[in-house]
């Protein structure tokens, strides 16, 4: 292993992720600082070859490269407060979650103290950290992500640089999130009509499979058809939802399942069909979502 390769890391927060990411370094042959608020979480890292810095301020200035993966941007701001005078010439990676803004204050206060910064995200649970196909993605000068990606890549095989804009793991974090909820809700939804019945969850879970892959494939022509703005070619109208819609309710009524999540959706495809959008693609709901309803 190269030089290169080891560069010295310092991993600030020790909590289920952060305490993942150091023991990937330290596998890895990094000399790894390590930080946590709490400092007895170090205990199994020092125990593996970690180095535990007494204080934040030691924690930064050991290394030329500080992965940060505290809860939320502002507990990360809050912990870094006292390492400000350190942070010059040193780079900060973050690989919290949290929203765009959050991002770019980060960026904007670490630049402000001569640090370099990437916005990252890490897109897997911490048991997948320094596995191949392990995906980490993250935005900012593209030389700075350069330098350091074999380094970031000891904590995930799949990295992507997705452009200059330190807050562009921030927004990819959300937009790509964003179905996870609905989509698990609509799991449930299911699982409530089938357990009803005395049917295990488990007796549904293929044919999902099968409907969430379903989904998957068509998502490459839902986002042709966004990026056109031409809701023509999918097949499946505004309208054809708006009925199944109803039906599903009516469904949800026969079997006693509570379905009052639906009724946004509903207020969604209603406002759509108003505004005569009944005969095209339901991506056309994109052009609604761009335009919020009045409070
Ligand atoms: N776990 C996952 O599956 C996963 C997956 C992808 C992304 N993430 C993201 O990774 C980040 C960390 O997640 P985690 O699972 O490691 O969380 P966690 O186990 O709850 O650990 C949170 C860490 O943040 C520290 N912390 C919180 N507030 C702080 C403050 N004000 N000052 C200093 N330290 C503070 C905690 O320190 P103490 O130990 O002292 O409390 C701890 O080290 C989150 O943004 C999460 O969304 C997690």
């Amino acid at each position: 292993m190269s030089d290169i390769e080891r560069t010295p890391v310092t991993v600030l927060g020790l909590g289920s992720m952060g305490r993942a990411l150091a023991e990937a370094f330290l596998a890895a042959g990094h000399p790894t600082t390590v930080w946590n608020r709490t400092p007895g979480k170090a205990a199994p890292l020092v125990a593996a070859g970690a180095t535990q810095a007494a204080d934040i301020e030691q924690a930064v200035a050991a290394s030329p490269l500080v992965v940060s993966v505290l809860t939320t941007f502002s507990a990360t701001l809050q912990a870094l407060g006292p390492a400000s005078d350190v942070l010059s010439g040193r780079t900060l990676v973050t690989l919290n979650s949290g929203n765009p803004a959050g991002a770019r204050a980060m960026a904007d206060w670490a630049v402000a103290r001569g640090a370099r910064f990437l916005g990252g995200a890490i897109k897997d649970v911490p048991a997948a950290v320094g596995k191949p196909g392990t995906l980490l993605y993250f935005g900012g000068d593209r030389a700075l992500y350069d330098e350091y990606e074999s380094t970031l890549q000891v904590l995930g095989g799949h990295t992507v640089h997705l452009g200059p804009e330190p807050d562009l793991a921030a927004l990819y974090e959300s937009a790509v999130g964003a179905t996870l909820l609905p989509a698990l809700l609509g799991f449930f939804e299911g699982a409530a009509m089938i357990t009803a019945r005395g049917i295990k969850a488990a007796d549904m879970v293929p044919y999902s499979v099968k409907w969430l892959q379903m989904i998957e494939s068509i998502l490459p022509v839902l986002a042709d058809e966004i990026d056109n703005a031409d809701y023509t070619r999918l097949g499946s109208s505004v309208g054809l939802f708006y009925e199944g819609l109803a039906n599903e309710m009516a469904n949800g009524a026969d079997a006693g399942v509570d379905l009052s999540w639906h009724r946004p959706m509903n207020e969604l495809l209603q406002r759509a069909m108003d505004a005569g959008y009944g005969q095209q693609s339901i991506t056309a709901l994109i052009e609604l979502l761009r335009t919020p309803a009045p409070a």
